[in-house]
């Protein structure tokens, strides 16, 4: 039994998983690749499997992938991820455009995803902070702010948990409806990184909230 199920090996999987690591957890990752895998899973001294077809082993389960893949991870494990908690990072942005979200109005990918597993937990988290900065864990000298929405006390309450045991600053915003402003401003983010008006907002910068 692992702490966290990491999905995939890419940018976000890789700091998150860094990052947890850090905080202690035992960590599963899934991959499409035997060796990727094992090669995450190396670093910080986890186990390792294949998406899809290895069974998630913790409670918390991180789909480290894009909005459509999640949703696909999320139907093919299905029942087995009762009374977990997944944690949705994706920004579900039009990235052919930048002008749009690629999910329902009045709607958000974390909500979208609570649909396909209505007896798992949908955390949203990590969504407005970049892979380029986990590793340091601070940016300008300031711990990065993840900001956490959820409907279950009890699972956003461990996602906090484990955002802070990470080193980072949990900022608990309200319900998973939440999600929707959440992945809205990072549209309105990225458009500033991709902007060559803004040269300083670029993939390691900060979403920061200053008490
Ligand atoms: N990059 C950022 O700074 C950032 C910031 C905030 C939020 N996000 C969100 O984080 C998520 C991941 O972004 P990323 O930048 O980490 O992407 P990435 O580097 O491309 O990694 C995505 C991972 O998903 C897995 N994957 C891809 N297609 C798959 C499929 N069909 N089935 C199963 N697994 C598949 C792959 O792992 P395997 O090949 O090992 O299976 C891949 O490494 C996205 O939703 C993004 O919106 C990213």
């Amino acid at each position: 039994m692992a702490d966290i199920t990491i999905v995939g090996t890419g940018n976000m999987a890789s700091g998150i998983a860094a990052r947890a690591a850090r905080a202690g957890k035992s960590i599963q990752v899934l991959s499409r690749s035997a060796d990727r895998g094992a090669a995450l899973a190396a670093k910080v001294n986890g186990t390792s499997g294949i998406t899809g077809t290895d069974a998630v082993e913790s409670g918390l389960v991180v789909p480290a992938t894009f909005f459509p893949v999640s949703k696909e991870i999320l139907e093919t494990y299905g029942e087995s991820l009762n009374g977990k908690t997944i944690v949705d990072i994706s920004n579900p942005v039009d990235t052919g455009t930048f002008d749009s979200l690629t999910v329902p109005a009045g709607s958000s990918a974390a909500e979208e995803l609570q649909r396909i597993v209505p007896n798992a937990s949908v955390v949203k988290a990590f969504n407005t902070v970049f892979a380029a900065t986990l590793g340091e864990g601070s940016v300008a000298g300031q711990v990065i702010d993840v900001l956490v929405a959820g409907d279950s006390t009890e699972a956003t309450a461990a996602v906090a948990d484990l955002v802070s045991d990470a080193g980072l600053r949990p900022i608990v915003v309200g319900p998973l409806r939440r999600a929707r402003e959440l992945e809205a401003f990072m549209l309105l983010v990225m458009n500033l990184q991709i902007s060559d008006a803004h040269p300083d907002y670029n993939w390691d910068s900060a979403v920061k909230l200053l008490p």
